[in-house]
């Protein structure tokens, strides 16, 4: 029996992580949750699932939260690094959004505990950091995007010096026909549209910019150990297979499934067993055609300036991931265009001077510098066409 804690377990890959516990009770117990501001979900989470602690980390809804039950309720950042360090928690599942995911993500590794990682933007930031602080404790990452899963699957038919390059698939967001004009033109509601993922709305932004492929590009070199120019990205619109591993003698090696998470999700729980699941079996019959085509670089220019960021390394991805961030929430509250966020991005990199070998503090002070910097580029009339 392993216990497990899931950080944001009130967001789309929490509650799928939930979904997956429920099937395997005899196998994992609900250790601990994390909510920020969704505490009507946590009220129905906790005598579901009978946690022994959890989280609220917006602190009006901590506030407000009625205490009825035996589960020990904790505020903030306190609360989440001692439920992850916590000596009887085994693994923890981290589906927070964005860059608050990072001290949680440490706090695990530091505690020797298996981190099984969605939240994608820690290894952004402080890639480096991660994986040393897991090879100093012998903890070890998991992936949760479906991409990375799909790649550590791939991996296992071959040896790491016979792997030629990884091949990321993406499937191209909502957007994937329209002209780089209309993108001008995009709304809120189109953006949040998206046409094979149910996702949170960050990540459903980042899809149609294709930032989130930049961002998984970033993550894939360290959790993968393989430089930026052996990773390539294949738009794939029907998201049926998740990613793929050429070798050096030409095969390439694909790992297909229908797009529900809950499949990463429960490879990561029980790595390195496959166990009978309640899944949807794939029928390519019924599928169709899988059609693939090259990343418009030009009309989405999210991915190439990840790519950058990452040649760059030292504090520019971090920079890339804040500065992404913050122009999202603008676009999410109307104060910028779809295109806008791109010029943000690219604009605060521009103006970063980047820290190579980065402890981190130097990351902390990088996203709170791009931070600063995206919100007075947001402001800019440029950026609301
Ligand atoms: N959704 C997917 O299919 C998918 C696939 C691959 C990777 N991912 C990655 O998984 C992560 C989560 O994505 P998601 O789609 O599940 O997002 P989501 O639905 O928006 O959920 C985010 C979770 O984080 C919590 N949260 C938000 N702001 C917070 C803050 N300031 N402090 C602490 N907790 C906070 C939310 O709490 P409240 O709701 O209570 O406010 C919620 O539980 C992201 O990094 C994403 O890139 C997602």
């Amino acid at each position: 029996m392993k216990n497990v804690v899931i950080l944001g377990s009130s967001g789309s890959i929490g509650r799928n992580a939930l979904k997956v516990l429920s099937d395997f009770k005899e196998r994992f117990s609900v250790f601990g949750l994390s909510v920020h501001s969704n505490v009507g979900l946590l009220e129905e989470q906790i005598p579901r699932f009978g946690p022994k602690m959890a989280v609220i980390t917006d602190q009006e809804s901590f506030e407000r939260f009625h205490r009825n039950h035996d589960t020990e309720i904790l505020f903030g950042t306190d609360g989440l690094k001692k439920l992850c360090s916590h000596p009887k928690v085994d693994l923890v599942i981290n589906a927070l959004v964005g860059s608050v995911g990072l001290l949680p993500s440490l706090q695990t590794l530091e505690s020797g505990k298996t981190l099984a990682i969605a939240n994608k933007e820690s290894l952004v930031m402080a890639g480096k950091l991660l994986i040393d602080k897991a090879k100093e404790k012998g903890a070890e990452i998991l992936p949760i995007d479906s991409e990375h899963s799909a790649i550590k699957q791939c991996l296992l038919s071959g040896k790491r010096e016979e792997v030629k390059r990884l091949i990321l698939t993406a499937s191209g967001g909502p957007f994937l026909s329209r002209s780089r004009e209309d993108l001008k033109e995009i709304t809120v509601e189109q953006a949040l549209s998206h046409p094979t993922w149910e996702m949170g709305k960050k990540i459903t932004i980042d899809s149609a910019t294709l930032m989130n492929k930049g961002l998984e590009v970033i993550e894939a070199h360290w959790l993968f150990g393989i430089p930026a120019d052996r990773i390539s990205v294949l738009i794939h619109p029907q998201s049926i297979i998740h990613s793929m591993v050429e070798f050096v003698d030409g095969s390439v090696i694909a790992q297909m499934s229908v797009p529900d998470m809950k499949l990463p999700i429960q490879y990561a729980l029980f790595y390195p067993q496959r166990v009978i699941s309640n899944n949807t079996s794939l029928d390519l019959a019924k599928a169709g055609k899988l059609t693939f085509l090259e990343p418009d670089d030009e009309k989405f220019p999210c991915l190439g300036i990840a790519y950058h960021a990452l040649k760059m390394g030292g504090t520019a991805p971090a920079v890339l991931n804040a500065a992404n961030e913050v122009a999202v929430q603008a676009f999410l509250n109307h104060g910028v265009s779809f295109t806008g966020i791109q010029k943000i991005v690219q604009e605060t990199l521009s103006r970063h001077k980047r820290k190579l070998a980065p402890k981190f503090d130097d990351i902390i002070d990088a996203d709170a510098w791009a931070r600063q910097t995206a919100g007075e580029l947001c402001l800019n009339a440029e950026m609301k066409r």
